[in-house]
């Protein structure tokens, strides 16, 4: 038999980082050690029963069993343009300023094919979520890091950067609220950002995945910044907001040309998600308020607690201004990896090496409050006992 070969670029890519934790996890389990996940972003609160029931009543609907709208039925982009209206005070036209996705993941994934070519370079921070660079590869184009410290809050700043450093470049993925890190940008932060890409000519995308879990001000939007249309875009999800990571919608605003690319290569590629879902995100727009409410809640709540007993047993953290994450390093000096494993091992709770989102994320350990209240306590009181 003549055995065709694999493609090359499958290779490049790295183990999914969850894939060997929960290995790890399972064998732990196999040795009856009651292990606790804090490892995966993927929220233990139930998506609102509101928002369940009102899904079910769509899906018994004819009507949505048909082929979606690609890029997002009308109803559900003038929904998005009233949300960001009323929640930044910003105009997007609906027609060409909002594209839906099937994920942000997926969205972000995929718009270097929109942007990029052969040898561009791509800038993304170290650290960040990793399926930034899987578009990139993919497009054989280069990465440059941008590192991110906690000394200045995990925000780059972009204007002390030498211009050799944007050499080539031609997008910029920024993301605020931050995974991993907890960091929140402000509207300086993003105007300082708009005026690079503006100086320098690259695009930005700016991920906002965790735009709704935050604890003080509510997190801004990089299109508030004058301007920031001719250069940025900014992708939102129902995921985290609302507790829907099965559900998988989210979307893509601002620069139309950008919006557009994106629009038409995905109208190639896939055809959008069920309109079922497309309606129950509509609900959940319009319901924004008492849904995401309790959810941040418990999520604050959480933080405080979590961060509160990691300090008091000698933990360095990172104070987060968003997010559910916890980004940490023990009170000894000990690599990402040989952390996890002790943690794994001497208090059975799965965490998430820092290393794994960057080589600047060495050192550090990331925790995901995504596990009951009650679950989250032992794991305090299981790593605070430990001795570094
Ligand atoms: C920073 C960030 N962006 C995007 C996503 C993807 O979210 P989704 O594809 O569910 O919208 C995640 C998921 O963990 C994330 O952490």
């Amino acid at each position: 038999m003549k055995k065709p070969a694999l493609g090359k670029k499958p290779g490049e890519f790295p183990p999914y980082l969850f894939r060997d934790l929960d290995k790890k996890r399972q064998i732990a389990v196999n040795q009856g050690k009651d292990v606790i996940s804090l490892a995966v972003g993927d929220p233990d609160i139930p998506t609102p029963a509101a928002i369940a029931r009102f899904a079910a009543k769509e899906v018994l609907k004819p009507a949505n069993h048909s082929y979606p709208q690609g890029r997002g039925t009308l109803r559900l982009r003038q929904t998005i343009a009233g949300w960001h209206k009323k929640r930044h005070g910003i105009t997007l036209n609906p027609e060409t300023e909002i594209l839906t996705l099937i994920g942000s993941k997926e969205g972000l994934a995929h718009l270097p094919f929109a942007l990029i070519d052969r040898g561009d370079t791509v800038i993304m921070p170290d650290p960040c979520y990793p399926a930034y660079k899987t578009g990139v590869l993919l497009s054989e184009a280069n990465i440059k890091r941008l590192p991110l410290s906690a000394a200045k809050g995990f925000l780059p700043d972009l204007s002390a950067l030498p211009r050799s450093f944007f050499k080539g470049a031609k997008l910029l993925f920024l993301n605020y609220p931050n995974n991993p890190t907890g960091a929140v940008a402000d509207l300086k932060f993003y105007a300082g950002a708009v005026a690079a890409a503006k100086r320098h000519g690259f695009w930005i995308a700016q991920d906002a995945a965790y735009s709704e879990i935050f604890f003080g001000r509510p997190s801004a939007s990089i299109l508030q910044v004058p301007g920031a249309k001719d250069v940025a875009v900014e992708f939102y999800s129902l995921s985290k907001t609302y507790c829907m990571t099965g559900w998988r919608l989210a979307w893509m605003i601002g620069n139309p040309e950008v919006v557009g690319a994106l629009t038409k290569l995905k109208e190639n590629l896939d055809s959008g998600q069920f309109n079922a879902i497309q309606e129950t995100a509509v609900f959940c727009l319009k319901n924004h308020d008492a849904l995401v409410a309790p959810i941040c809640k418990v999520f604050r709540a959480r933080a405080d607690f979590f961060i509160g007993a990691l300090k008091k047993a000698g933990w360095t953290v990172f104070q987060p201004g968003a997010t559910f994450f916890v980004w940490a390093k023990p009170p000894a000096r000990v690599k990402s990896l040989d952390c996890v494993y002790r943690v794994l091992d001497e208090a059975s709770v799965l965490i998430t090496p820092g290393s794994g989102f960057g080589p600047l994320g060495e050192g550090y350990v990331r925790f995901s409050l995504t596990a009951p209240e009650k679950r989250i306590r032992q794991a305090a009181d299981r790593i605070s006992r430990m001795e570094w």
